[in-house]
Formats: structure tokens, C-alpha cells, sequence
């Protein structure tokens, strides 16, 4: 079985520990452990249950704590339709080994994550591209969708909020989609790895899982938790499906491990404030890259709506990876090329990252343009 290598992962293994200023990352700020205890105000008591815990696989599935909190993510709250995995990128992996096998048809959005069309192809699927275009917001053309469906679909993977462009769907697209997929009995992934960073107070984000019966959704504690050195996330979707992929797990996994399951389960109960100091993060961070981008007439972009990245055009004579490897050489600020979704002329910010890092590399970016242009 072959497999294509991952253009960001690959990226990020190979610049990412000589950037000064790191404007590509894509989590909210990272947590120290010791800021996650603080948060709880069980510091002392976190602390001695995790050294009094015996090192076993811990609770197979997850903690029905853990799936608990999870389950309470979603409309019918059951901690049965939570399976937890080693972060969004395993749930991603087993809910394709899941559903795709060979000759399937599978329809995703581009640009996205890569798992979502390189290990369908790798198992053997026939993928086929909905390309998100900025001229429609980086959204999906659903009539576009329908069309292509006509001939006949299995699976349709979805990202949302979207990674690199930073859009949104709204419940209505999605109960469109699900349409689309209901009429030819297809399975739905959306892998909802930065779900509830959202931009605009009061705007939720819904979730495939609830609104399908053949949703499948993922998610992660590394965006919105800031948790990416936890290495835990999840899948929901029907009661089923959940099962088998249980199942299946059994080959990839077997369980999480115990130290993880308690201090996510820490993190999820500290929800709220942990949400709170994230939005202000996002919201910060994308006014600044905004009046930023308002003075730079070389460089623009649809405006996020949600998640920590933003998919920004240029108008200079130079591809987008020589422009990054440029940019880090000369100045030490880091971003991520479009060439790594095969989109040139465009970059990924990670605006997210600490805004002190946003300032630095906004300001170096600048001053590195003037010097080209000159
Ligand atoms: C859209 C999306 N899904 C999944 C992941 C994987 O996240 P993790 O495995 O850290 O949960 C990422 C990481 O960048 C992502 O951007």
C-alpha cells in the first residue's frame, strides 16, 4: 500500500524548530501542565491521584467520565457514541480504516486536512475533489456537491471549521449535505478538530454527528484545549459504527492510557474557562493579522470566520515555499506555504500562537517585503 507524503506535517518536521517567530502553528497557545492544574484549583489533589495511579492500559474504551464529558459536546449527550483515540489525527485514521475499502467513492473538500483524501486513497477509494474556492468564502458549492454525487458516493469528508481557510459551515449547509449523502446512503466524516473557535460572539458551531445518522464527527484536545502534547482526541457518530470502530481499534491502540484520560478529563472539566481564555486569544489574534493585512496592499484574503488559521493570497513574483524558506532564513518568522496544498501564491498563517510571536513576525514580514521590493 502506498501512501502520499503529508505536505504540512512534513513542512512543520522539517522548519518548524528554526522558527523565532512561529505564525504557522495552528493550536491556540499551548498550556503548560502547570497552568492546566492551576485552571481546576485541584492542583495538589490532580497531582497525588496521578502519581497513585497504577500504570495499566486504564479504562479500554475511555473513562465513562471522560466520554461522559464529551458525550455533553453533543445534542444527545450518550457517552456510548464517544470513543476516544491518540488525538483528531488517530480518530481521522480509524474512521477511514472504518468505512473506506477498495474501489469506494469518496468525495472531499480541498483544501483540508490530507488524511481526509490521501488514506482514502491509499485504501484503494476513487477521491474526488470539491475544491473550495475564496471567490465562494472557502466554502462547498453544494449544488457543485450534488452534481458530483450523481454518479454515485460512499463516503464525503468535511472539515469544519476549516484548516487552512478558516471557514465556517452553518447548521443549513450541513442539513444540505446531509441530504446530498442521505439519497445515496453515503457516510459522512467531518473532522471538527477546531469546533467552537469561532470569531463572532454567539455563533455556534453544529456538529455533523447530531444532525446525520450516518455523521461521523472527529475532534481533538490540541486546538481548542490547547492540549496537542496530551495527544488525545475523539470520534462520535452512531452507536454502530462506534462499535466496530471499537473494534477495530483493538489493532491500532488498544487504549489511551490512563494519564491521559484523567488529565483530559481535568481539561474538559474546566471547559469553560479554558473556552474563555481561547476565544479572547482568536479574537485578538485575528484583529491583529487583520489591520495588518488592511495595510499591506500586497497581500489579501476572505476573512476567517473561525478556527486559528487564515489561507492568505500575495502578489509578489515568487513561490510560495521559496518564500518561506526566504522568510525564516533571513528573518527567523516561520509560515506555512500553499504549495503544501498544491495552491500556490498562498500562505497559511497560525495566528493563534501567542500574540508577542504575531507581532514580531508581522513586523518582520513586512520589513522583509520592503527589502524584496526595493
Ligand atoms: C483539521 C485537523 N484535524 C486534525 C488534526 C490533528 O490534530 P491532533 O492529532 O493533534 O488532535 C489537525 C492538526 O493540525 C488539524 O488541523
Amino acid at each position: 500500500m502506498k501512501i502520499e507524503p503529508f505536505g504540512v506535517e512534513q513542512w512543520m518536521n522539517r522548519w518548524e524548530t528554526l522558527a523565532v517567530n512561529n505564525i504557522a502553528e495552528t493550536c491556540v497557545d499551548s498550556l503548560l501542565l502547570y497552568e492546566l492544574l492551576e485552571m481546576s484549583g485541584r492542583k495538589e489533589e490532580v497531582m497525588v491521584d496521578l502519581l497513585g495511579t497504577r500504570m495499566t492500559y486504564g479504562d479500554i474504551k475511555g473513562s465513562e467520565r471522560l466520554r461522559g464529558l464529551i458525550g455533553e459536546l453533543y445534542e444527545d449527550r450518550d457517552p456510548e457514541r464517544v470513543l476516544i483515540m491518540n488525538g483528531g489525527s488517530a480518530a481521522n485514521f480509524l474512521a477511514l480504516f472504518t468505512i473506506v475499502g477498495p474501489g469506494d467513492r469518496v468525495i472531499s473538500v480541498w483544501p483540508t486536512y490530507q488524511q481526509l483524501t490521501s488514506i482514502p486513497k491509499a485504501f484503494g477509494a476513487k477521491v474526488d475533489i470539491l475544491q473550495l474556492r475564496p471567490e465562494n468564502f472557502w466554502l462547498p458549492d453544494t449544488d457543485e456537491l450534488e452534481k458530483m454525487a450523481e454518479s454515485g458516493v460512499d463516503l464525503i469528508c468535511l472539515n469544519n471549521p476549516n484548516n487552512p481557510t478558516g471557514s465556517l459551515m452553518d447548521r443549513e449547509t450541513l442539513e444540505r449535505i446531509a441530504v446530498i449523502a442521505r439519497k445515496h446512503g453515503a457516510w459522512v466524516l467531518c473532522d471538527e478538530a477546531y469546533r467552537g473557535l469561532v470569531h463572532e460572539p454567539g455563533v455556534s458551531v453544529s456538529s455533523m454527528a447530531d444532525i446525520y445518522e450516518k455523521g461521523v464527527s472527529t475532534g481533538s484536545m490540541s486546538k481548542v484545549f490547547s492540549l496537542a502534547g496530551l495527544r488525545s482526541g475523539w470520534m462520535t457518530g452512531p452507536r454502530e459504527f462506534i462499535e466496530e470502530a471499537f473494534s477495530r481499534r483493538d489493532y491500532t491502540t488498544i487504549s489511551c492510557g490512563p494519564l491521559v484520560d484523567a488529565l483530559a478529563t481535568v481539561a474538559l472539566e474546566n471547559r469553560d474557562k479554558i473556552t474563555e481564555r481561547n476565544l479572547k486569544i482568536i479574537r485578538e489574534s485575528v484583529g491583529l493579522l487583520g489591520e495588518w493585512i488592511d495595510s499591506e496592499p500586497l497581500f489579501h484574503w476572505v476573512k476567517p470566520t473561525a478556527g486559528t488559521t487564515a489561507f492568505v493570497g500575495y502578489d509578489l513574483d515568487i513561490p510560495s515555499d521559496e518564500f518561506c524558506v526566504d522568510l525564516l532564513g533571513t528573518t527567523g518568522t516561520f509560515l506555512l506555504p500553499g504549495s503544501c496544498f498544491g495552491i500556490d501564491k498562498r500562505l497559511r498563517f497560525g495566528y493563534a500562537y501567542g500574540t508577542d510571536a504575531l507581532k514580531r513576525g508581522l513586523e518582520s514580514l513586512s520589513g522583509w517585503v520592503r527589502e524584496r521590493e526595493s
